[in-house]
């Protein structure tokens, strides 16, 4: 297939051996990694998975993928996910699908976490993507205001801004909270932000992913690019 996205979820699927508990990331990349292991486990591979949002549960459900969850398998072996930006020592931005505090906690939950992608989502520096923001309802206003002066410290060049549906009702997570997306433009200091947005009490989490991602397959024009963190 010439889709790039195709491309880099095959070559993942190169790290999936039978006897794996696996993560399933969600987005549109991630959907193909999850047919590619719904075709793979039709043909005999032996995996048990745990889908990072009721969207990837239902694909992989529909494919026959065993499924379970971090209550019954608190350790995964291996978690294949998207991302929104790539940059400097594989740091992420995650979360345009609304699934980043899912995803986050499964990917913690792995050995090993890797990212696929097409080339467009590869930055020297992240932030041009806005930065979801996955926040509890209770108190947003007071919550948002916050986001908005840490926002200012870090010199971010927009706004802040609700996320809502295309029929005009709010964004609701699997989690129940509301998503908040931070136009940043430039994030030159990912780690500080980081903190200084999970000590906003009305945080539940933040679309930076840290330290999280070992590797990545970006496949460009020219092939598929193995980036190791
Ligand atoms: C889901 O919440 C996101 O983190 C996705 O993994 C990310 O937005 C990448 O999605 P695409 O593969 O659709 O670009």
């Amino acid at each position: 297939m010439d889709d790039p996205k195709w491309q880099a979820a095959n070559a993942a699927m190169a790290e999936v051996r039978s006897g794996m508990r696996l993560g399933l990331g969600t987005g549109s990349t991630a959907r193909h990694f999850v047919d590619l292991v719904g075709q793979a486990v039709a043909g005999g591979l032996d995996v048990i998975c745990v889908p990072t949002s009721e969207v990837t549960a239902a694909q992989a459900l529909s494919l026959g993928i065993p499924l379970t969850d971090l209550d019954a398998t608190p350790e995964l072996d291996l978690t294949v996910d998207g991302a929104d930006e790539i940059g400097p020592g594989l740091a992420l931005i995650k979360g345009a699908g609304g699934a980043l505090l899912r995803e986050k906690i499964v990917a913690a939950a792995s050995q090993r976490m890797i990212v696929i992608a097409d080339a467009s989502k590869r930055v020297e520096m992240l932030g041009r993507f806005p930065l979801s923001i996955e926040v509890n309802t209770f108190g947003l206003g007071a919550t948002n205001a916050l986001i908005a002066r840490v926002m200012a410290d870090f010199g971010a060049e927009g706004a802040l801004k609700r996320r809502f549906k295309p029929d005009g009702s709010p964004f609701v997570t699997d989690g129940g909270h509301a998503i908040m997306d931070a136009f940043f433009g430039r994030i030159p200091r990912p780690e500080a932000l980081a903190q200084a947005l999970v000590d906003i009490p009305g945080v539940v989490e933040h679309g930076l992913f840290i330290g999280l991602c070992k590797r990545a397959y970006v496949a460009g024009p020219e092939g598929v690019d193995v980036l190791d963190g």
